[in-house]
């Protein structure tokens, strides 16, 4: 049977820049960027993205177009059948952890369009009564659960539609909405009286602030941000056409993930100082200020409702490109139809998911080397098996596959002459600036 792909470039890319754009940009990088410096890590991360991550994004796009293959058959079969199998494993296994906490994070977006589209958020409300709102509704059993449920099998049903008439389709519609209620938000925000301290915030440079921790922390949300390191851009890659440039692809997604977070910052931060509050990272920003925020403002319902529709679209482009790595390996590897493997992966994340939507309530006490389920899961998955995966991919490419092969895959043959003239670059970065990079901030995370 034709393997399923991609339908066009646009497609191809917008699947892919939804794949980066996700919590990580709307929840995390706005913060990140205010805490360690402003402008000042804003260069540090675009260096970053740049110099290391991107290659790396051009590692997994050459290993999934080369192999049109899984993520796990793809380290397979480009290694010979070597030990490489088994961070083909890794790469299908890591995915299935963080579909599952995604998912409960998820559900808790589909809660707050709700609390949004019925004027939960109202003006008479403290920001003191805002935060108890959000820690009754985790810790509560059903609602998170229920919520969790919904948003993983959505995620499920957009994948079990197909690459093509799923994936792609879902994306093409979303990733332009997405993008307008962002920047229409952004451009709100920066009317508020007051915003200029969220602008200060965000783009004063303290270059003070720059230090290997920064560094680091840039390097870890770029890995994050980008999908990288957890074979869903290997396997979004094996549906991309063997015409399409991979240079081109890959600079796109990177640009347009950075442009998504820079708008987010601005839809987010101004808006916050504008009431005067304290920014947050995470969950708080998001489920505790933000709707404080939406209740003070002038049409803040609306902007709630806009708002909340984001965040939920944000986290279904990303999730759908995890739960597609189980389902590639179940459909290639194990010969299933394409609703069975949904089924099972469905199932799996829903398990681990459950366990983590609990470990906000009833199962609070349950700790894993000292932290919740949840914590635990997030913790292990961002902070060491992504950055290890970044690292043995970029390891595999740079030094176990053949250069010749990556030059091939990379310039279309030799057909493309700006990747012909860049090859030399990139080939530098992939075999030695990458890997020890990375390496660095592994081992700093594992020491921290
Ligand atoms: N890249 C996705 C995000 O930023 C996982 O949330």
């Amino acid at each position: 049977m034709k393997r399923d792909s991609f339908g066009s470039r646009f497609g191809a890319l917008v699947a892919m820049a939804g794949s980066a754009v996700g919590l990580g940009n709307l929840w995390r990088f706005p913060y990140l960027v205010g805490e360690n410096g402003g402008a000042a890590f804003i260069i540090v991360y675009i260096l970053m993205s740049f110099l290391v991550c991107l290659p790396i994004f051009i590692c997994e796009f050459v290993v999934g177009r080369r192999s049109q293959k899984n993520a796990y058959s793809a380290f397979r079969d480009l290694s010979g059948g070597s030990w490489w199998k088994y961070v083909g494993v890794m790469t299908v296994v890591v995915p299935l952890i963080v579909t599952s906490y995604y998912s409960v994070v998820g559900g808790w977006s589909v809660e707050y369009l709700f609390k949004s589209l019925t004027f939960s958020f109202t003006h008479s409300e403290s920001q003191a009564a805002m935060s108890t709102m959000f820690g009754d509704f985790v810790s509560s059993p059903w609602g998170p659960l229920v919520c969790h449920t919904l948003f993983l099998a959505v995620t499920a049903f957009i994948v079990a539609a197909g690459i093509k008439g799923g994936i792609e389709k879902f994306s093409k519609v979303m990733m332009p909405m997405l993008f307008v209620i962002v920047l229409s938000i952004a451009i709100y925000s920066i009317t508020l009286p007051g915003s200029k301290n969220g602008l200060e915030y965000l783009f004063h440079p303290d270059f003070s602030k720059i230090d290997a921790k920064t560094c680091a922390a840039a390097l870890g949300q770029a890995f994050f941000s980008l999908s990288i390191g957890f074979g869903t851009i290997m396997t979004y890659a094996s549906y991309v056409s063997k015409k399409e440039n991979i240079m081109f692809q890959s600079t796109a997604t990177a640009l347009s993930d950075l442009a998504f977070a820079l708008i987010a910052g601005i839809a987010i931060m101004p808006a916050v100082f504008a009431f005067g509050l304290n920014p947050q990272s995470g969950p708080g920003l998001v489920f505790e200020t933000l709707p404080y925020v939406f209740s003070q403002m002038p049409a803040g319902g609306v902007v709630a409702v806009l708002f909340f529709i984001a965040l939920l679209v944000a986290a279904i482009t990303s999730s759908i490109s995890m739960f597609e790595v189980g389902v590639a390996y179940l459909v290639e590897e194990k010969k299933l139809s394409r609703a069975a493997a949904c089924v099972i992966v469905f199932m799996l994340c829903w398990v681990l998911g459950a366990l983590c939507s609990l470990s906000f309530g009833p199962l609070s006490d349950v700790k894993i080397f000292g932290r919740t389920v949840f914590d635990f899961f997030d913790n292990l998955s961002s902070n060491i098996l992504m950055t290890l995966g970044s690292l043995l991919t970029v390891l595999f490419v740079g030094w176990r596959l053949k250069k010749t092969d990556i030059y091939d895959e990379f310039t279309n043959g030799g057909t493309l002459s700006t990747n012909v003239k860049i090859f030399g670059v990139l080939w530098f970065l992939i075999r030695y600036v990458a890997p020890i990079a990375v390496a660095a901030v592994f081992v700093t995370g594992l020491i921290k």
